[in-house]
């Protein structure tokens, strides 16, 4: 496995490779979540690049930058086992210029949910994707179902963009009960371990209700919030696949999408249904 830190000489290696090439982006601190997207890349491509970079556009001023979990070494060694051929390790002046050229998430799909309470944040992740896609210039690139709305708008960006690389979703990977994998569970201390349960719960909840035939998003957001009391819950929304609100879930068409505050920790989840 090769360790590249140069945008250049990763270029000029990659050109060596002619394989269909699978591509990873993560912000590191690897977990189960990350690994399965990488075993899909590995099960699809001959060639497997992983990027780890913690990219310090799509964290707006006052957000955890400064104490996001660092573990290359680890990382490395995750990567390594996985059978990854490439891992990319930039530090930000390898990605980023003095007076930079950037990409806006739209209007419509951009501002609502993590667009509304993190304005600018999918702008930063667009921008450095977009940039990792010209740099890796991957055949199919794997991003996971958990960020939704990011996902949602990468597929726009590469469709928009006439960018030739597929994006391939992958489902959320959980503890056994029920907590989705995040690189920010390690700052739940044990009690709020416990209190983010409620998150995927409330998810829970709402597909029994389906179960019972309840398909109003007015009902189910309302037993949705009573399970995650009294946390200080961000948004639940009940969307349609291309992010738009809807009354009535749709079997085979729906999101349902939940942000809460956990002591100080913002985790997110959600359901595909
Ligand atoms: P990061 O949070 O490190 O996540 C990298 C990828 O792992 C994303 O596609 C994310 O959706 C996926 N992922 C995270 N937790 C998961 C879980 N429990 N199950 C399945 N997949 C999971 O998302 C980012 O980094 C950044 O915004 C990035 C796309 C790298 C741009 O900087």
């Amino acid at each position: 496995m090769k360790i590249i830190s140069d945008v250049n000489e990763l270029k000029t290696y990659l050109k060596t490779q002619n394989e269909t090439r699978g591509f990873v982006p993560t912000m590191g601190a690897l977990h189960d979540g990350h690994l399965s997207l990488i075993k899909e890349a590995k099960k699809a491509c001959d060639f497997v690049v992983v990027s780890i970079f913690v990219n310090p556009t799509q964290f707006l001023a006052g957000e955890d930058l400064d104490k996001y979990p660092s573990r290359n070494d680890a990382d490395i060694k995750i990567c390594a086992l996985a059978g990854v051929d490439v891992v990319f390790l930039p530090q930000k002046h390898n990605i980023y210029g003095h007076d930079e050229v950037s990409l806006k998430a739209p209007n419509v799909r951009g501002f609502v949910l993590e667009g509304a309470t993190r304005p600018g944040h999918f702008d930063g992740v667009l921008t450095v994707v977009n940039k990792l896609f010209n740099i890796v210039n991957p055949d199919y690139a794997y991003f996971g179902k958990k960020d939704a709305q990011q996902l949602n708008l990468i597929a726009l960006m590469v469709k928009q963009l006439f960018l030739d690389v597929k994006i391939v979703a992958v489902d959320t990977v959980r503890e056994s009960d029920g907590l989705a994998l995040s690189s920010r569970n390690i700052y739940l201390s044990k009690e709020e371990r416990k209190e983010a349960l409620k998150i995927s719960l409330s998810l829970y909840e709402a597909s029994k209700m389906l179960q019972k035939k309840i398909y109003d998003a007015k009902e189910i957001k309302v037993e949705m919030s009573k399970i995650l009391e009294p946390l200080e819950i961000g948004y639940i929304e009940i969307l349609n696949r291309d992010f738009e609100m809807i009354e009535q879930v749709e079997i085979g068409n729906t999101i349902i999408l939940v942000e809460a505050l956990v002591g100080t920790t913002r985790l997110l989840d959600n359901i595909w249904l």
